[in-house]
């Protein structure tokens, strides 16, 4: 079959490469993709918001399949697009409709979500300028650090957290104050967790699921977490805390009631689940939730997928996820992202990339790469994803560093303790 893939970062392309293994694929395309996803499909320039065009195409080139990477066409309501189309509707789109994208799209919507369902997360009060003084006086019955969250999408920048009460007020104020615009025109203020984070995956039909491997990001900039927040500088699968007995925790008190509680809403949720845990005491909790895969961990969960991922989600848009089994490859799988220097606050783009060629233990996913007169060069703030395989995390490591430091550009830059905290 023809399947389309939406999006254009080192997810997609990661994506793009576990799709293309599959026996079940005629031709893959991707819009609008990247100089990587061309490798394993054929890019084809249309926006991914652009729905009259993609359902043009998908009409023009008998795409049997939709694969949404990225939130913003799920939350702008692709899924319910192609299905309230005549032409379009029996095309399966791999995403939830846009209300299942507002577990996302809305921190407020996920929070009361979560409280209707009693799925454990952080205590939470949702303000508005009408609401302020409730605000203030719930933040001064928490404890510092504090937690602001703009409650609409704000390309992972929407959140703030303050070391002291009176920064909290003042921060509080300025979100509702347009800091984000109208994103932060209500803001969740939540307490603090403290513990390690743990990305888990699930693919879905509305009714059953299967579970992906699970991984941790590295989020800020510099070494030992430090530094400005970034879209994610590396990633590690397996997650050594997720242990047989935490994922039987976070199924039956996370996953399965997210799962149920969207059945019994009557929310249309065919796709990736993404939850953002965190392990308090052995516990795990709710972050938050994505309605797509994660960035950069898809770049190391698709190398422990052995499942023929196409198979999965025929069983979603079929409804018989259930009687699909997933194989996870039992080595170990990282990613070290390589990134222009200066990101993520200004950097140059357009800088020509060398060394690709000689990487042969590893798969270096492009997250912003193009070709300029058939030369590849840098063409974002993250720049190129180096995933590697080994016996532990330790040997992939080592595999993905050697490779990061094979391949040069301008300014490049990568964290060197990926996996550490571990
Ligand atoms: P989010 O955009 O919801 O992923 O939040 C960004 C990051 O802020 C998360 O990955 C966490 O590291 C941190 N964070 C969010 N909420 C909390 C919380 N309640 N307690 C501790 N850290 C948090
Ligand atoms: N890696 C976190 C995210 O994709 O949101």
């Amino acid at each position: 079959m023809n399947i389309l893939l939406l999006g254009s970062g080192g997810r997609e392309h990661a994506l793009a490469w576990k799709i293309a293994q599959s026996p079940k694929v005629s031709k893959l395309f991707i819009a609008p993709g990247n100089a990587g996803t061309a490798e394993v499909g054929q890019n084809v320039n249309i926006n991914s918001n652009d729905f009259e065009a993609l359902k043009r195409f998908a009409l023009d080139n008998d795409v049997k399949m939709v694969v949404v990477g990225p939130e913003d066409p799920l939350v702008n309501g692709i899924y319910d697009n192609f299905k309230s189309d005549a032409l379009t509707a029996h095309i399966p789109v791999v995403g939830p409709s846009k209300k299942g994208a507002t577990l996302e799209g809305s921190k407020d919507f996920a929070k009361a979500f979560m409280s209707r369902h009693a799925i454990p997360t952080a205590r939470y009060k949702t303000i508005t300028v009408e609401n302020i003084d409730e605000g203030l006086a719930f933040l001064e019955t928490l404890k510092a650090p504090y937690v602001l969250k703009a409650d609409g999408l704000c390309a992972g920048k929407g959140v703030l957290i303050l070391a002291t009460l009176q920064e909290a007020k003042t921060e509080l104020q300025h979100m509702l104050h347009g800091m984000f615009g109208n994103a932060s025109a209500s803001v969740v203020v939540e307490e603090f967790l403290s513990g390690i984070e743990c990305s888990v995956f699930v693919l879905t039909d509305g009714k059953d699921y299967q579970i992906l491997p699970e991984a941790k990001d590295y989020k800020r900039i510099g070494e030992q977490d430090t530094g400005l927040n970034t879209g994610g500088m590396g990633s590690v699968s397996p997650v050594p805390f997720a242990t047989p007995e935490w994922m039987k925790k976070v199924e039956e008190r996370i996953i399965r009631p997210t799962v149920d509680g969207l059945a019994q809403e009557e929310i249309d949720y065919k796709g990736f689940i993404f939850f953002g845990l965190i392990n308090v005491e052995g516990n795990p909790m709710v972050i938050e939730y994505n309605c797509r895969m994660g960035d950069p961990e898809t770049e190391s969960v698709m190398l422990r997928l052995k499942t023929d991922i196409v198979d999965l989600f025929e069983g979603i848009a079929e409804g018989n996820i259930a009687s699909k089994k997933v194989v996870f490859d039992e080595r170990a799988a990282v990613c070290v992202m390589l990134v222009s220097g200066g990101y993520p606050q200004e950097y140059v783009k357009g800088y020509p990339i060398h060394g690709i060629e000689n990487v042969n233990e590893s798969i270096v996913f492009h997250s912003g790469t193009a070709l300029k007169d058939g030369e590849l060069v840098t063409n974002g703030g993250r720049v190129l994803a180096v995933s590697s395989y080994g016996k532990d995390k330790a040997e992939a490591l080592q595999k993905s560093f050697e490779a990061a430091n094979a391949i040069s550009f301008t300014d490049k830059y990568f964290r060197k303790d990926i996996g550490n905290d571990l």
